[in-house]
């Protein structure tokens, strides 16, 4: 299957890195040598996405400048022969990047919303700027993958998987499974979901992670998702309410998962991306 689109939601106040997100985007900080930010964008034209809508909110316009073209600067590194940073440059020339605002934080939902206009109608990929996947097979590459071992029929929204301590389920939004796919027991049919419940309400330990592969019909349930917790629109609502007639799927995705939302994990983050890069 094809993907072209991605959605990545990177409007959030990122209140756990106070102050410094006042001045610096979080999705900014580095890791090795490129931002958070450019590890997901990498992660998407690895799998072939041309297409990428950053939902952002003021203040964060230095993400897409990140990636915009800049010829007055590529000419200017030629003229002093610094040809391997133009190509560096250049890296992101053939993608299409497009960017929404998401002027008040509504929830996760609410941020895929303001890029509706924008989505198509085929299967989008979403990636939340927190979570990144480290292993050789990318977390999206391999929901993209579940997703050919289903069958047309079978077809929906696949979410990715991770199994979580029984006492963090408070954290994530928790997956009730119907059973596991023929092909892969990590893939598995979900017949619930559950945002974040008390441990003794989880119906399992499998916890949603960020990334996402949906259909436009997704999208398009947000408007209609009641906004609870705390008045905030949920894409996990938008899932819930397409359970009866869209197939959802989860994958259990290999690799770890590291959050990258709050200074220890970045920390954490910081060390395995600088050893990662000793290595290459
Ligand atoms: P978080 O819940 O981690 O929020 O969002 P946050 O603002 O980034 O960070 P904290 O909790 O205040 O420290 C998870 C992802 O969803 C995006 C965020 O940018 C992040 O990538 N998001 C969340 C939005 O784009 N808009 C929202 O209204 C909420």
């Amino acid at each position: 299957m094809k993907i072209t689109q991605a959605i990545l939601p990177v409007a959030g106040l990122g209140t756990r890195f106070l102050p410094w997100t006042k001045a610096v985007p979080k999705e900014l900080l580095p890791l090795g040598n490129q931002p958070i930010i450019a590890h997901l964008v990498h992660e998407c034209l690895d799998v072939g996405i041309t297409d990428i809508c950053f939902v952002i909110s003021k203040g964060k316009e230095a993400i897409p400048q990140y990636f915009k073209i800049d010829p007055a600067l590529e000419e200017e590194l030629k003229k002093r022969g610094k040809f391997h940073l133009v190509k560096e440059l250049l890296r992101y020339d053939s993608v299409n990047f497009h960017t929404v605002y998401q002027n008040e934080q509504h929830g996760d939902g609410h941020a895929i919303l303001q890029a509706a206009d924008w989505a198509g109608e085929g299967t989008i990929a979403i990636l939340f700027g927190d979570d990144l996947f480290t292993g050789s097979k990318s977390a999206l590459r391999q929901l993209i993958d579940a997703h050919s071992m289903l069958t047309e029929d079978e077809r929906g929204a696949i979410v990715a998987l991770e199994r979580i301590p029984p006492e963090d389920t408070l954290r994530y939004g928790i997956v009730d499974v119907e059973k596991e796919h023929k092909s892969s027991p990590r893939l598995k049919k979900v017949k619930g979901l559950v945002e974040k419940p008390e441990p003794q309400f989880a119906p399992s330990n499998l916890g949603i992670v960020g990334r996402y592969l949906i259909p436009r019909s997704v999208i398009d349930v947000l408007p209609e998702v009641e906004s609870g917790h705390g008045g905030e629109i949920r894409l996990i609502d938008a899932l819930t309410r397409k359970l009866g007639s869209l197939p959802i799927y989860g994958y259990e995705c290999e690799g770890t998962r590291i959050d990258t939302g709050h200074p220890e994990g970045y920390a954490k983050a910081v060390s395995i991306f600088s050893v990662e890069e000793e290595e290459e």
